[in-house]
């Protein structure tokens, strides 16, 4: 697309945003802690008692599922005296102990024994501190912010979106990759958001797609990417798959195809110039095909050389040579992105 002789040229967010520790601070707070995110997959808690650890911003949680079948998140921390509690991953148990005075806690967080008071009478101390947890198409999310409206007030119309994929409660989550990008989290959403270097670095998805025709729609805190494939086969004639970016921090790409699955990709803070990136993969059946698995290189493959463009990415937001980028016409969701960013940091 070229520019047209009237197109404004607008600066992106100043890159001071991207290594500025203060900054960081804050975004956990008003964003991380402030937000509904990702945190894991019903089919990780599947029976009364399994349970996995989550850090989020700094902020150790637990979610679980009791013997109720219930669904618990709450601050892995004890009443106590402010140990943390569960150190493993994940587990199944029907207790979780304080290895400082031997509290129990039910999988729910709530107080089982205090055996150096000998009473459960202890207040908001008998409860390991809940967070709000939903869950929608077996996907839990949770928000730290005790006071925060539920899902559906910010992503209804998202959460309509998943509801065409009927298919999407009966996936399990098969594989779980972690990878440490030397980047701000900013960097890597900001370059998931636009296409304009897919012919550049990715020369195998711009084989795959129709780049003439890629679409980025922008909706209510989420955006959705999609093209036709190239050679489109029978079997493909269904629907095309969707990635959807949700602020702030998910990305949840959808194949429907013949035996539909999923990936998500959350990107978590670590440091200004850190982030931890967490990428899973739902599939029906716990054998992956043939196919499945060449769909997990593929899309492992752009990935990795989106890594090299974001670190890359990083390095010039360290130096003195400019304050701020440009956005290109076809960089608008970069655009939606920050504007959403700025008005929830200058948010109190
Ligand atoms: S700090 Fe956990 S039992 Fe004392
Ligand atoms: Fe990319």
């Amino acid at each position: 697309m070229k520019l047209q002789a009237n197109y404004a040229l607008e600066h992106t967010l100043p890159y001071d945003h991207y290594v500025n520790p203060q900054i960081f601070e804050m975004e956990k707070k008003k964003i991380f802690q402030n937000s509904w995110i990702l945190a894991g997959h019903t089919s990780q808690v599947e029976k009364p008692g399994d349970f996995f650890t989550f850090d989020l911003a700094d902020q150790p949680l637990i979610i679980s599922r009791d013997k109720n079948n219930e669904f618990s998140a709450f601050y892995n921390i004890c009443p106590h005296r402010g140990t943390k509690v569960e150190k493993s991953e994940c587990g199944n148990k029907k207790v979780f102990t304080c290895t400082y005075h031997g509290w129990t806690f039910h999988m729910n967080g709530k107080l089982n024994r205090a055996p150096n008071f000998g009473t459960n009478e202890l207040g908001d101390h008998s409860c390991m501190t809940q967070v709000k947890l939903e869950v929608y198409q077996s996907l839990i999310f949770i928000n730290l912010n005790p006071e925060a409206k539920p899902m559906t007030e910010t992503y209804g119309e998202f959460m309509a979106n998943l509801g065409k994929y009927t298919f999407l409660d009966s996936l399990k989550k098969i594989r779980v990759t972690q990878r440490v990008i030397d980047a701000n989290w900013k960097a890597v959403i900001d370059n998931y958001l636009e296409c304009d270097h897919c012919m550049i670095a990715h020369p195998e998805f711009s084989k795959t797609f129709d780049m003439k025709n890629y679409h980025i729609d922008l909706h209510d805190h989420f955006s959705c990417q999609y093209s036709e494939l190239t050679n489109k086969t029978d079997k493909d004639q269904e629907e095309h798959a969707n990635f959807y970016w949700v602020w702030p921090n998910l990305m949840v790409s959808i194949y429907p195809g013949k035996e539909g699955n999923m990936t998500t990709s959350q990107i978590l803070p670590l440091a200004p110039d850190k982030s931890l990136a967490i990428y899973s993969y739902y599939f029906k059946s716990d054998e992956i095909n043939e196919e499945q698995e060449e769909l997990i290189r593929f899309v492992d493959q752009v990935r990795e050389e989106d890594f090299d463009l974001v670190e890359l990415l990083q390095k010039g937001f360290h130096t003195n040579a400019f304050k701020h980028g440009v956005y290109s016409p076809t960089e608008y969701a970069i655009k939606f992105f920050h504007d959403l960013y700025e008005n929830a940091i200058s948010g109190e």
